[in-house]
């Protein structure tokens, strides 16, 4: 789809309207290899090359963040007492109006993914969304093999029965994957097999991979590769 040449740099490089134009005007912005000085040309991100300061601008308008969400702060994006993700972002990313993409537990830390593309936030989380999440769980008590069919037998948590997860066992710590985000899914269903979790670390959603470069609290922009794996485009 073609786009005003202000409307992709704004959108894509984190500029205010004025700031794109300004940056087109003084020919920062280069479009299939030729400068392009005229704010209100249009272009197709996917069909064509552009640059800003020689670096390339991505196709997608929406903003995907991968955050190593810390221990202690919400993920939400505000509360009236309580330290949310947003506060970790700097101004130009929290007004983009980003929404969390699968919640994680105030004591969770993690992969987090944060958007201001609806429409993927709601594939993601979708009860009919076929994205698995995988987890890394410390526990009170070492997970056994017995528990492994408990987890793949789809559990009875009460008011709903948890689709089949897949418990995998490691040294002094275990790995899951389910299918589903219901509100503490994880910590029930080791609740449920007599197991109280300690810590939970998110490691993948989908095809993403937490980027353990990361610290707790840290951040980036999606690469157009990660973009892609996620179904952005
Ligand atoms: N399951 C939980 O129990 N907590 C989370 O934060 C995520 C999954």
């Amino acid at each position: 789809m073609k786009e005003r040449l202000d409307k992709i740099i704004s959108s894509r490089c984190l500029l205010t309207r004025t700031e794109a134009a300004k940056a087109i005007r003084r020919g920062r912005v280069s479009v299939d290899g030729k400068v392009c000085t005229i704010p209100d040309s249009k272009f197709d991100t996917c069909e064509n090359v552009i640059t800003l300061d020689g670096n390339k601008v991505k196709r997608s308008p929406y903003l995907y963040i991968m955050m190593n969400k810390p221990e202690g702060v919400l993920s939400a994006t505000e509360d009236k007492n309580c330290a949310t993700v947003l506060d970790l972002l700097p101004e130009e990313y929290a007004r983009r109006g980003l929404g969390v993409v699968g919640r994680l537990d105030k004591d969770a830390t993690g992969l987090l993914l944060l958007t201001d593309d609806g429409q993927l936030n709601h594939r993601l989380t979708s009860p009919k969304s076929h994205a698995t999440k995988l987890y890394r769980v410390t526990t009170d008590k070492p997970a056994l093999p017995e528990h492994i069919d408990a987890f793949a037998s789809g559990m009875d948590l009460g008011d709903f029965i948890a689709k089949p997860g897949k418990l995998i066992l490691g040294e002094g710590e275990s790995f899951v994957e389910i299918s589903e985000g219901k509100f503490h899914q994880v910590k029930r269903m080791f609740e449920k097999v007599g197991l109280h979790v300690l810590t939970l670390k998110r490691l993948r959603i989908g095809a993403l991979q937490l980027d353990e470069s990361l610290g707790a609290g840290e951040y980036r922009l999606l690469t157009e590769e990660e973009e892609k794996q996620i179904g952005a485009f």
